[in-house]
């Protein structure tokens, strides 16, 4: 069983694509939504939250979990994969949403002025900049905090004119910067990627994270069959800190079909 941890609903955008590309195993999808948002909260507590949330994955079976969440990825992930993991849960492993992302733009053939769009603790933790200079020390990284987007995608307004307005401030800046790439670092942009691209016209590619992540995991348990095998019928465990019934109205929008879940509790 392969677990899947978001801050709530955005992950289930990046599961669609995991579960498109490789229905054969079992999946558990597990939202702090009691918790989130996440994208405006310290490191000590998204640490805290992403511990907790491991933690349950691993003592439900899985041998690996994927943070479908550019802000747990950004803010944990790398302290969980070099502090926690080897003492406490060897053999296992968290894969996140930056290092595929940051594979892919690398690869681009055109990538020497790469932009990010994210959450302020995504953006803060110059996560996405670090990964750059490890990868490809030549790109030159531009980042722009979001911070109103994901409260007014998860309110279903991303086609309201404020909604435009101030995505068109938050581009402003990036369209100084005569960008080759964009990536949306974070799970809800997608549902603007079409208005982001239109703003940034033809010449600059547009990344969002779902099937990038899904093709790497695709690769990554290929070489490593011992995480999981196909099952021979393939279970969806859907799990919330919050109220359920609302977790299943949201899923419908982010996963695109319905859903029951139930409300557990992480502490
Ligand atoms: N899932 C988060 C991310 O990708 C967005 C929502 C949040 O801030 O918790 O950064």
């Amino acid at each position: 069983m392969i677990g899947i941890f978001d801050s709530g609903y955005g992950g289930l955008s990046i599961f669609r694509d995991i579960e498109k590309k490789l229905p054969q195993y079992d999946y558990i999808y597990l939202g702090d939504n009691a918790r989130a948002p996440y994208g405006d909260r310290s490191q000590k507590l998204i640490y805290k939250y992403s511990q907790e949330a491991v933690d349950y994955l691993f003592a439900k079976g899985c041998k690996l979990i994927i943070f479908a969440c550019n802000t747990a990825s950004a803010m944990a992930l790398r302290k969980l994969q070099q502090e926690y993991l080897p003492k406490k849960y060897p053999g296992r492993n968290i894969l996140g949403v930056i290092h595929p992302l940051v594979e892919t733009v690398s690869e681009l053939k055109k990538n020497s002025k790469v932009g990010i769009m994210g959450t302020v603790s995504t953006i803060d933790s110059k996560a996405y900049v670090n990964e750059f200079s490890s990868i490809n020390p030549s790109i030159l990284v531009f980042q722009q905090a979001c911070p109103l987007l994901v409260p007014l995608i998860e309110e279903s307004r991303e086609n309201m004119p404020e909604t435009k307005m101030i995505l068109t401030e938050y581009i402003r800046p990036l369209k100084k910067i005569n960008l080759d790439a964009v990536v949306l670092g974070c799970t809800h942009y997608g549902w603007l990627q079409t208005m982001i691209e239109k703003s940034f016209g033809t010449e600059v590619k547009v990344l969002r994270s779902g099937q990038i992540v899904a093709d790497k995991l695709a690769g990554y348990i290929g070489r490593h069959p011992e995480y999981d095998s196909p099952s021979k019928d393939p279970s969806r465990v859907f799990l919330t800190t919050n109220d359920n019934k609302k977790f299943d109205q949201a899923a419908e929008k982010f996963l695109g079909r319905k859903i029951k879940s139930k409300t557990i509790n992480l502490k």
